[in-house]
């Protein structure tokens, strides 16, 4: 019997080769250990439906509990999800005032079922800028999942790549000009250290970062952390986005052949 396939992840050819027995063994043995997800198309979602913009953010959280559940339980170790960029103050008010509302609004319910799935919450960004009842929320969430020791549940919230660069250079810099560093002893290690993932070690970077909605681009998103990373795009928009497309993607992931720049 053939799986069900999502048509746009795959080639045709791809999918009558593949029985879900393969596919079975497949996300047995190698599941990459950091996910990474550009969670895009909420918008569009809400729009198709003819609801609010907001509307689809809503449906974007329920998806980010379920996709949690999947990607737990298929064993991934971080599941990185980006939530907000340094450059999504430009939206309109109402709807970044939604999204900063999300936390408070969901984690109540949400924070209970990580527990019992024994996943952490973490959080990368400028924390600090974000309006009180969010970083509470935030907070709250971290302290009470700081005894959990399975999943990393990684949210990256008023982030951006570049932002994230220009941080650790300076602290670079500062720690040469305090003689506690000479220039000629920075290394890549020196970098990751000063990175918002440096806490997610040895899986700061991630192995499989996913974009959904069709749009292929990195939108500030992780960018030195995913120099060797495999990048999987699909059409499926993010309130859609299901443990199947999940399992699609990393078995993508799987055919790939990740040679870090040597020969395999
Ligand atoms: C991009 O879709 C999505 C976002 C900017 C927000 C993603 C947030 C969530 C899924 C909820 C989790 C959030 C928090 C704060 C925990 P878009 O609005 O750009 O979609 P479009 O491209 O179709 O307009």
């Amino acid at each position: 019997m053939y799986i069900n396939w999502s048509d746009n992840v795959f080639s045709k050819s791809d999918k009558t080769n593949r029985t879900e027995l393969d596919t079975a063994k497949q996300l047995n043995e190698h599941i990459p250990e950091h996910v990474a997800i550009i969670m895009d198309g909420n918008g569009r979602w809400a729009q198709k439906r003819h609801l609010p913009r907001v509307a689809g953010h809503r449906e974007g959280m329920n998806t980010v509990k379920k996709i949690t559940m999947s990607a737990n339980n298929l064993g991934v170790k971080v599941l990185t999800l980006y939530a907000f960029s340094t450059e999504n103050w430009k939206r309109p008010s109402s709807e970044v005032n939604f999204l900063m509302r999300l936390p408070g609004d969901s984690f109540d319910t949400f924070v209970p079922d990580l527990i019992k799935a024994n996943v952490r919450v973490n959080v990368m960004g400028y924390i600090d800028q974000l309006p009180d009842y969010t970083q509470k929320a935030v907070k709250n969430a971290i302290a009470n999942t700081a005894q959990c020791t399975g999943m990393v549940l990684n949210f990256a919230l008023n982030y951006g790549g570049r932002a994230e660069l220009v941080t650790a250079v300076r602290k670079i810099a500062q720690q040469v000009s305090d003689h506690k560093l000479n220039s000629d002893e920075i290394t890549d290690e020196t970098i990751d250290e000063n990175l918002m993932t440096a806490s997610l070690k040895p899986n700061a970077d991630p192995d499989l970062l996913i974009r959904t909605s069709g749009e292929e681009r990195i939108s500030n998103f992780l960018l030195w952390q995913i120099a060797y990373s495999e990048l999987v795009f699909t059409d499926v928009l993010w309130p859609d986005f299901s443990d199947q497309t999940l399992k699609d993607c990393i078995y993508q992931y799987q055919q790939r052949n990740r040679r870090f720049g040597g020969l395999k």
